[in-house]
């Protein structure tokens, strides 16, 4: 199954990717996650994309679309794999449907209200990517990671500026994409605004 998973920032992309992924054995691939490595270790990606990210702007489509290309060559693909945050412009679809067959896309529904209030509490582990919130999926120790220990901090674009300059990015820009994946019969919405354990049985029931 090669799948996409589309919704606004905050959705839930990353945390239903991440069970989805372990449970079918299937890479999750976060083009958000590979930026992020990138800036961590200071490479050349790294330099380029560090302020575009922390302002919630878009990195330049022709750069994203490689970047995939070359992720989706590698052997752990095989049986199918979660794309987590791409594509995110009509350009972006064009190129990938191009070189690769996309069996589904699921549509995380979400309102703003919620979407500011999940990013505003969202922690992530520094050393194994793990996402918590403080209020809905708090970790047992505070500020520490329940699967590796690490130190949990709070992403640079999660301010509330840079929250809704990717909202507003969204809905310009990756929202057409609903009604292009639409028209080739391929999109299923799921509610998102509910638990993760419901979230995960819908797209189960969709993805069988
Ligand atoms: P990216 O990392 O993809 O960020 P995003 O799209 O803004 O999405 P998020 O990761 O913020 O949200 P999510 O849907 O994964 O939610 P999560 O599961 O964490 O991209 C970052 C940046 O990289 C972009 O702004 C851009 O600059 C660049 N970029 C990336 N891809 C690009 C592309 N293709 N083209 C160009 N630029 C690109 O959940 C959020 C919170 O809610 C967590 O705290 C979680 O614990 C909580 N939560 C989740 N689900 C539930 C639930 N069901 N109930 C209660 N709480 C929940
Ligand atoms: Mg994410």
């Amino acid at each position: 199954m090669n799948l996409i998973f589309l919704g606004a920032p905050g959705a839930g992309k990353g945390t239903l990717a991440t069970q989805l992924g372990k449970e079918y054995e299937i890479p999750q691939i976060s083009t958000g996650d590979i930026f992020r490595s990138a800036v961590k270790e200071g490479s050349e990606l790294g330099r380029k994309v560090q302020g575009i990210m922390e302002k919630g702007e878009l990195v330049p489509d022709a750069l994203t679309v490689e970047l995939v290309k070359e992720r989706l060559t590698l052997q752990d693909v095989q049986n199918g794999y979660i794309l987590d945050g791409f594509p995110r412009t009509i350009a972006q679809a064009d190129a990938l449907a191009a070189f690769q067959k996309i069996d589904m896309v699921i549509n995380f529904k979400i309102s703003d209200d919620v979407v500011i209030r999940r990013l505003s509490g969202r922690r992530v582990c520094r050393s194994c990517g793990a996402i918590y919130h403080v209020e809905n999926m708090p970790p047992k120790v505070e500020g520490k990671c329940d699967k590796c220990g690490g130190e949990l901090y709070t992403r640079d674009d999660d301010t509330i500026e840079s929250i809704k300059n990717r909202l507003r990015v969204y809905k310009e820009q990756t929202e057409p994409l609903i009604a292009y994946y639409s028209g080739e019969g391929l999109l299923r919405d799921i509610d998102s605004a509910t638990s993760p354990e419901h979230s995960l049985a819908q797209i189960k029931s969709l993805v069988k």
